[in-house]
């Protein structure tokens, strides 16, 4: 399986599969993959002639630095899962320098409020820097489609619009979230809880689950109190956020719109490991 570090060999090889009319898939990530991945990748496999797998820890899109220090790293074991999948996978893994081509930068984006509730509220920068990255990738590898994780949904909705601003000729396709037995959505960072808090944080998803179940009959508010109550009450999670948001704009839902869709969002601190999760409501 080719494992590309820089543009120009990904280019060359590309444009060859592009001349014969092949079509180019792209799935983004950080590495440290996981089943989740390679669900997406499954898919876009299925649904592509050829997929590039990124795999860059991406400095920008980091508001902590320890965070971005201990993100798990593990290039050959990442390869190593992709090359069981299908001999049509190119793995794209750049140095910063490779990628960014002069300064390690974000640039400054506006979409429209997406970028300011929820995620944004709370990690500062973090969705300049993930435009910032995905723009340069897609730049790189001009894929045809280009598959995203439901679990980070307000990622997924910001990256619809950044293609949408830019014109830039790709189809987004959403992914629904895996799960671990208990329910944990599956995530890179699972790795760094300690077993017996892993096993635990089946907690998070049985809540979004109430929610769900409460969301008929009780009012957002109604909803918030009992989560942050459940939370009040848990010796190892620690609630940042939970909010009830309409899908389209992400702004938080004051009163039921009879044709709207909301999904309930949640970010939760496991000692200093963050996690997030997000379940349809309607
Ligand atoms: O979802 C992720 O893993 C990252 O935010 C992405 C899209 C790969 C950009 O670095």
């Amino acid at each position: 399986m080719p494992v590309f570090r820089h543009k120009k060999e990904l280019n060359s090889l590309l444009q060859e599969k592009k001349s014969k009319d092949l079509t180019i898939g792209l799935v983004p990530t950080m590495g440290a993959l996981h089943q989740g991945h390679l669900s997406l990748v499954q898919k876009a496999i299925a649904e592509n002639n050829t997929v590039v797998v990124s795999v860059f820890v991406n400095p920008t899109q980091f508001d902590n630095e320890s965070d971005l220090d201990q993100y798990p790293r593990n290039l050959d074991a990442d390869v190593a899962l992709l090359h069981d999948i299908s001999e049509n996978i190119i793995v794209f893994a750049p140095s910063r320098e490779a990628i960014y081509s002069g300064e390690i930068k974000s640039k400054a984006y506006n979409f429209e409020g997406l970028e300011k509730v929820m995620e944004g509220t709370f990690r500062s920068g973090h969705f300049d820097g993930v435009a910032t990255i995905v723009e340069l990738l897609f730049k790189a590898v001009q894929p045809d489609r280009a598959y995203f994780g439901e679990k980070d949904f307000q990622q997924l909705q910001i990256i619809k619009r950044l293609v949408n601003q830019k014109n830039i000729p790709v189809e987004i396709i959403p992914c629904p979230i895996l799960r671990e037995k208990n329910g944990l959505a599956m995530s890179s960072r699972n790795e760094r809880l300690p077993k017996s808090v892993r096993n635990d944080a089946g907690f998070i998803y049985e809540v979004l689950q109430t929610a769900k179940t409460k969301f008929g009959t009780k009012s957002a508010k109604n909803i918030k109190d009992w989560v942050a109550d459940q939370f009040d009450k848990s010796k190892l999670f620690k609630l940042e956020y939970f909010e009830i948001a309409d899908v389209e704009t992400l702004t938080p839902m004051l009163k039921k719109q009879k044709h709207q869709k909301y999904r309930a969002f949640i970010a939760v601190y496991a000692n200093d490991i963050r996690l997030i999760d997000n379940i349809a409501l309607n």
